[in-house]
């Protein structure tokens, strides 16, 4: 589990500290900075998935993301964004910051300047550290409880956890990386008119639903076929008390369909409406058969009519009996629909003088 995140110079957060608790529900203005912690957090994993440069430049690179509050005004050089996580386990720290200028093309690209992992409940002891790098050398302890200096080639322009041609020999580097890849996002799914999801899909197996939800066909059947169809019917029968729904396999490939009482043929996922289709998908990914660690939910309440948010409450509540949960929100009704059931930890967030601050951290 997730005990605190730090963001310093993400966006429109400067510093903040963030103590985590299972169930994590996020309020405040537009524009306070909620999405921004959620994709600070969603960079935590880039780093371990190896496509934190990606990630970075595709939200416009360092100069960009930087936080451009007044405060700011210290040189380039000596600018860096941090973000560190603390779990159970252990605790992840990245700093990067601006490469030299004029030395490449690449200048959306971050410099990774230090990077640690600690071990869990030994205060940043040296002894507790399995990686310290600084810029392109990293001092790892591997198998046998040994540290010595990686001797292969470490870019500075990604995290080591992509970079380590021999993962094995460093255990604990690897555990880290595991549990941070198996984070997952949900924020917009593709319901658009030609997405992948509204046409028929080829069938496979999929316990994970896909951030976009394009595989939602084969996460449904997956889920239909290897548990968890009981608690999804009663979630699907609240929301839709009409409806039955179903996946049809034509020639291997898959179909969602809704046959809504009333109709003389079922339905597809071409013609389904725009929120029927994102409850399906947040059904889906809540009730996944692996179960991840944890969840990042941003606003999953859009476009949903009022009368849903019991039903997606339930949902919430269900999958946080196995994940740990960070929702952002906009309803109070739904914070309050859970709030009857389970406890979580609220924090309302505002920007002040474009920097994000907690402003209230009870319900
Ligand atoms: N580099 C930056 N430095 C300072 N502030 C920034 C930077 N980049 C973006 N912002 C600010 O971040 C804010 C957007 O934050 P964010 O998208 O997290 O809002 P939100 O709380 O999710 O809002 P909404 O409810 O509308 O989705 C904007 O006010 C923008 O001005
Ligand atoms: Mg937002």
């Amino acid at each position: 589990m997730i005990k605190q995140i730090q963001i310093q110079n993400f966006r429109s957060v400067r510093n903040l500290e963030l103590e985590l608790d299972n169930l994590n529900i996020v309020f405040g203005p537009n524009g306070c900075g909620k999405s921004n912690i959620y994709k600070a957090i969603q960079l935590l994993s880039a780093a371990a998935n190896g496509n934190f440069s990606q990630f970075l430049s595709e939200e416009g690179g360092l100069e960009n993301v930087m936080w451009s509050g007044q405060a700011a005004l210290t040189s380039r050089a000596k600018k860096r964004m941090l973000l560190s996580c603390e779990t159970t386990d252990y605790e992840y720290e990245l700093q990067v910051g601006f490469p030299e200028p004029l030395v490449s093309m690449f200048n959306l690209d971050p410099k990774f300047k230090e990077e640690h992992i600690w071990l869990s409940g030994h205060r940043r002891r040296p002894s507790a550290c399995v990686l310290q790098r600084k810029y392109s050398a990293a001092f790892l302890t591997n198998v046998n409880g040994e540290k010595s200096t990686y001797s292969k080639t470490i870019y500075e322009n990604e995290s080591v956890f992509g970079q380590l041609s021999d993962p094995h020999l460093y255990p604990e580097v690897s555990q880290v990386r595991e549990s941070m890849r198996n984070w997952r996002f949900y924020h917009e799914f593709n319901i658009s008119r030609h997405s992948a999801l509204r046409i028929p899909q080829v069938g496979y197996r999929s316990p994970v639903l896909a951030s976009d939800g394009s595989n939602l066909a084969a996460a449904f059947q997956t889920l239909v076929e290897i548990g968890g169809v009981k608690e999804m019917e009663e979630i699907l029968d609240s929301a839709f008390p009409d409806c039955r729904f179903f996946v049809e396999n034509e020639r291997s490939r898959f179909t969602l369909l809704m046959q809504k009482r009333g109709l003389i043929r079922p339905l597809s996922t071409a013609e389904l409406s725009d929120g029927t289709l994102r409850f399906l998908c947040l059904t889906v990914a809540l009730l996944s058969p692996r179960p991840p660690a944890f969840i990042a939910l941003n606003e999953p309440e859009n476009s949903l009519h009022p009368q849903m948010l019991p039903a997606l409450a339930k949902l919430i509540i269900e999958a946080s009996r196995y994940t740990q949960i960070w929702l952002t929100s906009h309803s109070p009704v739904l914070a309050e629909l859970i709030g009857k059931e389970i406890a979580f930890r609220f924090y309302e967030l505002e920007n002040n003088d474009g920097e994000t601050k907690i402003r209230e951290q009870n319900f």
